[in-house]
């Protein structure tokens, strides 16, 4: 018997054919269902998950679009397609193919055809899988993968921080790095290191508590001890991560808070600082994107140390006074502490909106030192999402948090942009803030400010 068994899924025009194709193929193929129409041989191909489908061009409603939701599946295992066309059809066939079909044979159906695709099929879903795991795989048709692969981006480190809590630090990391790790299908890892809460195993339903960031932590200060050197290794970091979806990996947190008072994080700030800081550059010779949720305290050994690392810090807060406020306190340290580097703080106002009372003018006449990169709007299905163990970013109706999520990402990876725009979304709408036009304003008061520096 053979090793794997194929299951294909029919989508044909012809009866006739179907039952040829049914009867006809040898061992190792098993035809798993027949659809009628392209609605329906999607909706059985997202049931079934067959390796390939056969289709006709002719299937009422067929569309190249849909051989290439098949194979760009973000849920799911590539489906693979074959066309099976009029005799001429070669230029219908091109088009399917700038949609990736995987090969194509013509009519008439008969024994040829069954010997044919005995050959093609293995074919094709090995392509399949190979270019879902090539390194420079983007889920957009052929064409414009082409020009996006060209299209300049690189590895990046980056944090999602902020002075204040439930600003949204966890909801944004998360839902940036499922922008970059499941749509755009980026190997990203997600870090939680967020030393007052490990928040992101439980808004992703993380069963096995025993990976996480303490256990790693742990094993390296022990060999750090020994050596006065800690190297951690790809496959150590892989044994405490688990899959969230697509290409997106996550590294959970802490699962009891009062663990990050522990003596391996907190005894000695330079061996934590050495052990987190060969934990993130082995996560990003491994992982294209490595997305950092933290904690507020800076002073935390392990919250500093990953900010130093990073080469972009978001800074989360709320359209809220205290956020504003105590931000602003913040920087005159944060740029001591951080110097030349500290350029790479951009400020984000999430939950935004205007029925808090705060203008976006008041917000950049307090916090004047800090380049306003995105608001991101507040949005009533963020909690229920969250709860749901579900991603913003990844549901089918798409508001206006969701495409300020992604611009920001499509900011780090370009390719979003079509991605997004493709699933009916918006990149660079409302949410975007060009800084350099707020940079100017800065020199205007409104009343909150007035009341913050005591004017009013
Ligand atoms: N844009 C938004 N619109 C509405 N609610 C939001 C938005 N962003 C985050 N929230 C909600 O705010 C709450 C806090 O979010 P989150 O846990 O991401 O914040 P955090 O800054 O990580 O908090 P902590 O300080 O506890 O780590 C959650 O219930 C989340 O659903
Ligand atoms: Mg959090």
């Amino acid at each position: 018997m053979a090793e794997k068994e194929y299951l294909v899924l029919l989508g044909l025009v012809s009866w006739q054919d179907a039952q040829t194709i049914s009867g006809g193929l040898t061992e190792g193929f098993r035809v798993v269902g027949i659809a009628n129409s392209a609605a329906e041989l999607q909706e059985r191909a997202e049931q079934i998950e067959p390796d390939v489908v056969l289709f006709s061009p002719r299937l009422p409603g067929m569309t190249g679009e849909l051989i290439h939701q098949l194979l760009h599946r973000e849920g799911g295992k590539p489906i693979a397609a074959i066309g099976i066309f009029p005799p001429g059809g070669r230029d219908e066939a091109d088009r399917y193919y700038g949609f990736d079909m995987g090969g194509h044979l013509y009519e008439p159906v008969d024994a040829s055809t069954l010997t044919e695709l005995a050959r093609l099929i293995p074919e094709v879903v090995f392509k399949a899988k190979q270019l879902r795991q090539s390194r420079d795989y983007i889920p957009l048709p052929r064409d414009l993968r082409a020009e996006m692969q060209a299209s300049g981006w690189r590895k990046r480190g980056i944090a999602f921080w902020g002075i204040g809590g439930g600003v949204g630090k966890s909801s944004l990391a998360l839902n940036v790095a499922a922008a970059l790790g499941i749509l755009g299908q980026r190997p990203t890892l997600l870090l939680d290191l967020d030393m007052s809460r490990g928040a992101l195993a439980s808004y992703q339903g993380v069963r096995d508590r025993s990976k996480n960031i303490f256990p790693l932590v742990s094993l390296l200060t022990a060999e750090y001890n020994r050596q006065g050197r800690a190297a951690c290794t790809p496959d150590l970091l892989r044994r405490y991560t688990e899959r969230l979806g697509g290409k997106l990996d996550l590294l959970p947190g802490v699962a009891e808070p009062q663990i990050a008072g522990l003596p391996e994080f907190v005894e000695d700030a330079a061996r934590t600082q050495a052990i987190i800081e060969s934990i993130l550059d082995v996560a990003l010779k491994q992982w294209d994107f490595v997305v950092i949720d933290l904690g507020p305290d800076v002073n935390h050994p392990v919250h500093f140390a990953a900010l130093q690392w990073a080469e972009d810090v978001f800074t989360i807060i709320r359209p809220n006074i205290s956020d504003v406020d105590s931000t602003a306190k913040v920087i005159p340290a944060l740029r001591r502490a951080f110097g030349q580097s500290y350029g790479k703080f951009h400020l984000v106002v999430n939950q935004w909106s205007e029925e808090a009372g705060i203008s976006l003018k008041d917000v950049i006449s307090i916090i004047t030192d800090m380049p306003l990169e995105m608001t991101i709007p507040w949005d009533p299905k963020a909690t229920y999402l969250l709860n749901r163990q579900a991603f913003l970013v990844l549901q089918d109706e798409i508001g206006p948090a969701a495409d300020a999520i992604v611009t920001l990402a499509a900011g780090l990876f370009p390719p979003l942009k079509p991605i997004w725009e493709r699933r009916g979304g918006h990149i660079g709408g409302q949410g975007k803030v060009k800084s350099r036009r707020v940079k100017r304003r800065k020199e205007r008061k409104g009343w909150f400010g007035k009341v913050l520096r005591g004017e009013a």
